[in-house]
C-alpha cells in the first residue's frame, strides 16, 4: 500500500502539535496545577517536558520517519530482525482502542457544553443548578452516549480522508482557530476583577508544597501532554519526509504544547480567583461546572459570557478532535500497513469498537457506577491501563530501543538528517535517551506501586 506523507512541513508540526495539544492541556493541566500548587508544579513541569518529554517525542519521530512503516515493522527492521520487538507494534492498537474510548467521552461532554453554549444554556441558572445538572447528564445513560457518538463519527471521517486531507487539513485549520480563540479568552480572562490572584498563583512558586508526588505528578502530566510512550508520535513521523528537522520540530511542538498550557492556567486561574468563594478544585468540575459559574457570575447574562462560553467549549472540541484523530490514527495505521485493510474500512471499524467500549466507560459514570474491576470504573481503569501503565513502560522501552539496540549510525544519522545538520545536541540527547529517561521513568513506574 502506497505510503502517504504530510504535504508541507508546517502540516507536520501542526498535526503533531494537535495530537499534543489536548484535553491535556485544557482540562487535566489546570486541574493537576491546581491540586500541587500551582507555580512550583509549573516549573517542575517544564523540567520533564524538557528533560523526558522532547527526549522521547524526537526518539518517537527518529523510530517513525527511518522505518516508515508501521510500528510493528519499525522495531522488527531497527532491531536487526529481533521478533520481540515486533511485540511493540501493539501497543499502539491496544492503547490507541484504551485512549480514545474514555477520551471520546469527554469529548463528548465538551461539545455538549458548546451546544449548551450555544443555545445560552448557562443564561440565569445558579452555582448548584449548574453542578447539579452536570452530574445528571453524566449518569444519564443516553445522552452522553450520543455526543461521544458525534465525536467518534466525526473523528472517524476525518481519519478516513486520509493523511493529507483528513488530518492534515483538519490539523491546518483546527489549530490556528484554537490558537485565535485562546488569545481572545485570555485578554478577557485578564481583564476580569482581582485577575492578579490568579496570576500570582500561576507565576509565584511556593517550593515548601512540593513532595515526592508532586514531582511524580508533574512527569506523568508531562507525558500525557505531549501524548508520548504510546508510539503515537512514531505513526505521525512515518508521515515526515527526510527533511524534517526532528529535534527542531520536537520542541517546537513541545513549545505550542507548554504555551498552550500556560494559556489555559491564564484563562482558567484569573477567572476562578477573581470570583470569591471558588477554589482550583478537582476532576471534571473545574471546566464543566466551576467556569461556567464563573462566566455567569462575572459577566451576567450578557452577551460576553455568551461568547466567553461559546469560545472555550469550541476550543475544548477542537482541542479535543486533534487528539482524538492522532489516536485512531494509531490503530488505522496499524490495520492498513500489516493487515492490508483500506483505510474507510479500518476507520469504521475501529470507531464502532471505539464507540462500544466508550459505552461502558460513559456508563461508568452512572448505572455502572457501582460496577468495578480493581476498584475501579471502566473510565478510570481504562485511565489507569494507559496513564500509569502503558505510558511509562512504552516510553522505557523507546529509549532503551533507540539507545541501546539500534545502531547508533542510524540514530545519528536521523538527527542530523544523513550528516546535513549540525547537530551540538546530539550527545546529551544520547545520554538522556540511554540513561537518564529510562532510570527516571522506571523511579516514576515504581513508585506508583
Ligand atoms: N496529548 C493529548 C492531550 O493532551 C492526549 C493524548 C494522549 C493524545 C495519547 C494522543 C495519545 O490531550
Amino acid at each position: 500500500m502506497e505510503q502517504e506523507n504530510f504535504g508541507s512541513k508546517i502540516g507536520a508540526i501542526l498535526a503533531a502539535a494537535g495530537s499534543a495539544v489536548g484535553l491535556g492541556n485544557i482540562w487535566r493541566f489546570p486541574t493537576e496545577t491546581g491540586n500541587n500548587g500551582g507555580a512550583a508544579f509549573l516549573l517542575i513541569y517544564i523540567g520533564f517536558m524538557l528533560l523526558l518529554g522532547v527526549p522521547i517525542m524526537v526518539s518517537e519521530f527518529v523510530i517513525g520517519r527511518h522505518s516508515q512503516t508501521s510500528v510493528s515493522q519499525s522495531f522488527f527492521k531497527m532491531s536487526g530482525g529481533k521478533k520481540g520487538w515486533k511485540l511493540m507494534g501493539l501497543i499502539p492498537v491496544v492503547a490507541g482502542f484504551l485512549v480514545l474510548s474514555y477520551y471520546a467521552v469527554v469529548a463528548g461532554w465538551t461539545l455538549y457544553y458548546a451546544f449548551l453554549a450555544g443555545i445560552d444554556g448557562f443564561a440565569g441558572k445558579t452555582p448548584d443548578e449548574i453542578g447539579t445538572a452536570f452530574q445528571s447528564f453524566c449518569a444519564d445513560p443516553i445522552n452522553p452516549l450520543i455526543w461521544m457518538a458525534i465525536i467518534l463519527v466525526i473523528n472517524g471521517l476525518i481519519v478516513a480522508l486520509g493523511v493529507q486531507k483528513g488530518i492534515e487539513r483538519g490539523a491546518k485549520i483546527m489549530m490556528p482557530l484554537l490558537f485565535i480563540f485562546i488569545i481572545i479568552l485570555v485578554a478577557c480572562s485578564f481583564t476580569l476583577p482581582g485577575a492578579e490572584a490568579g496570576l500570582q498563583f500561576l507565576f509565584h512558586p511556593d517550593f515548601s508544597k512540593v513532595t515526592g508526588q508532586t514531582l511524580l505528578n508533574a512527569m506523568g502530566q508531562a507525558f500525557f501532554s505531549l501524548s508520548v510512550g504510546l508510539c503515537c508520535l512514531c505513526t505521525y513521523a512515518t508521515y515526515f519526509k527526510k527533511d524534517v528537522n526532528l529535534m527542531q520540530d520536537g520542541l517546537q511542538v513541545a513549545t505550542i504544547d507548554t504555551l498552550v498550557a500556560i494559556c489555559a492556567g491564564l484563562i482558567i486561574f484569573p477567572a476562578v480567583f477573581s470570583i470569591t468563594g471558588l477554589a482550583p478544585s478537582q476532576g471534571p468540575s473545574l471546566v464543566f461546572v466551576t467556569l461556567p459559574n464563573v462566566f455567569q457570575q462575572a459577566f451576567g447574562s450578557s452577551i460576553v459570557a455568551y461568547i466567553f462560553s461559546l469560545c472555550f467549549y469550541l476550543l475544548l472540541v477542537m482541542a479535543a478532535l486533534t487528539s482524538s484523530i492522532s489516536m485512531l490514527e494509531m490503530i488505522v495505521a496499524y490495520f492498513c500497513q500489516e493487515r492490508h485493510i483500506s483505510r474507510p474500512v479500518a476507520s469504521i471499524g475501529a470507531t464502532i469498537v471505539c464507540l462500544i467500549l466508550g459505552t461502558f466507560c460513559s456508563l461508568s459514570f452512572g448505572i455502572w457506577k457501582d460496577d468495578t474491576l480493581f476498584g475501579m470504573g471502566f473510565f478510570d481503569l481504562f485511565d489507569f491501563i494507559v496513564a500509569k501503565l502503558i505510558m511509562p513502560i512504552g516510553g522505557m522501552l523507546i529509549c532503551v530501543f533507540l539507545g541501546w539496540i539500534v545502531d547508533e549510525k542510524v540514530l545519528r544519522a536521523e538527527i542530523t538528517n544523513m550528516g546535513t545538520l549540525r547537530a551540538p545536541y546530539y550527545p546529551v540527547f544520547r545520554f538522556i535517551i540511554r540513561y537518564l529517561a529510562p532510570i527516571c521513568i522506571l523511579l516514576i513506574f515504581i513508585s506508583q506501586f
